[in-house]
């Protein structure tokens, strides 16, 4: 007998069997899985550690917790989970199994001394949460020892290949715009033109998103390279003609820094100008109810 929320359920060896087997298939041979976060963190990774990790104990495997990425699966940094460890979590920013990025995950040596961890803790496969790098990583450790993982899109930046969705997206989004709708109020009141950075080192999914939401007059992403004069300049002289007299141009961290262009638009148009790097504060809060949900379902 188990309780989950407010929900008991009775978990018999018949129905763990079937989840087990509808879950895996024909692997049915894997009977413990670790599950790890890796890279930068995104909002909703905590709630995907308690989907999977929830769903596979209900299932009948054995859970284990890896601390630090790839960098806590070299140095056996694991712990055996119970539905305990991933309780009050779901509306947690951050992640509790910590993240990192780690150089020694990208040599040989460092991806046998994890074999090795795994082999030693009888785990039989992973759930990986991260992005781009930690995907990567995690396709190269999978072909070289034929070893099961699965892969959970995590970043806040929506650049996964093959997935519509990146669990962390939509929060970051979220907090972006609510920064830039206090700075337009100031912005208007002074007659003065923002330029707000925005993550994304490749990709521009949250500055177009967010240039969207907030009305920018102009967003750089770093898919294109920007001609200043055409995407950032004239619109700002047309809105001016139009009769705005407050501007905000959003800039991913990829393209440029926002104070060199900030100082390109004073130069060509004598608009008192600010600038302001949102920085990590998008990677933080308490997961929207989109991200929630994804990473649960996911
Ligand atoms: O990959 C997510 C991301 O937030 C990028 O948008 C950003 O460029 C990078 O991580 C920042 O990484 P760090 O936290 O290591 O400074």
């Amino acid at each position: 007998m188990g309780r989950e929320g407010t929900r008991t359920f009775v978990v018999s060896n018949k129905n763990a069997k079937f989840a087990r087997e509808k879950v895996l298939g024909s692997m049915s041979n894997i009977k413990s899985i670790g599950i790890l976060t890796s890279g930068g963190d995104a909002p909703g990774m905590n709630a995907a550690i308690r989907a999977v990790t929830r769903a596979a104990i209900f299932a009948d495997f054995k859970v284990y917790g890896i601390y630090r990425g790839y960098r806590g699966l070299i140095t056996d940094e694991i712990e055996e989970f119970s539905t305990q460890n991933v309780s009050n979590i779901i509306q947690r920013g951050g992640t509790i199994l910590k993240t990192a990025r780690c150089q020694e995950w990208t040599t040989k040596e460092g991806r046998q001394c994890a074999y090795d961890v795994l082999r030693r803790h009888g785990i039989d496969a992973l759930v990986v949460i991260g992005g781009d790098g930690s995907l990567t990583g995690a396709r190269i450790f999978a072909n070289e020892y034929s070893y099961p993982i699965v892969g959970l899109p995590g970043t806040i930046d929506n650049d996964i290949a093959c997935s519509t969705y990146t669990i962390g997206y939509d929060t970051a989004c979220n907090t972006a715009v609510e920064c830039i709708d206090k700075l337009r109020d100031t912005m208007q009141s002074h007659e003065r033109c923002s330029v707000v950075e925005v993550m994304g080192h490749h990709a521009g999914h949250l500055a177009l998103n967010v240039g969207v939401a907030c009305g920018a007059t102009a967003v750089l992403v770093p898919e294109r390279t920007p001609d200043y004069e055409q995407d950032v300049i004239e619109p700002i002289r047309r809105a001016r003609l139009g009769g705005r007299t407050h501007f905000m141009v959003i800039v991913a961290e990829g393209v440029d820094s926002a104070y060199n262009v900030a100082q390109k638009i004073k130069d060509a148009t004598s608009l008192d100008t600010r600038v302001t790097v949102l920085g990590h504060v998008q990677r933080g809060g308490a997961p929207t109810s989109r991200d929630r949900t994804a990473a649960t379902y996911m």
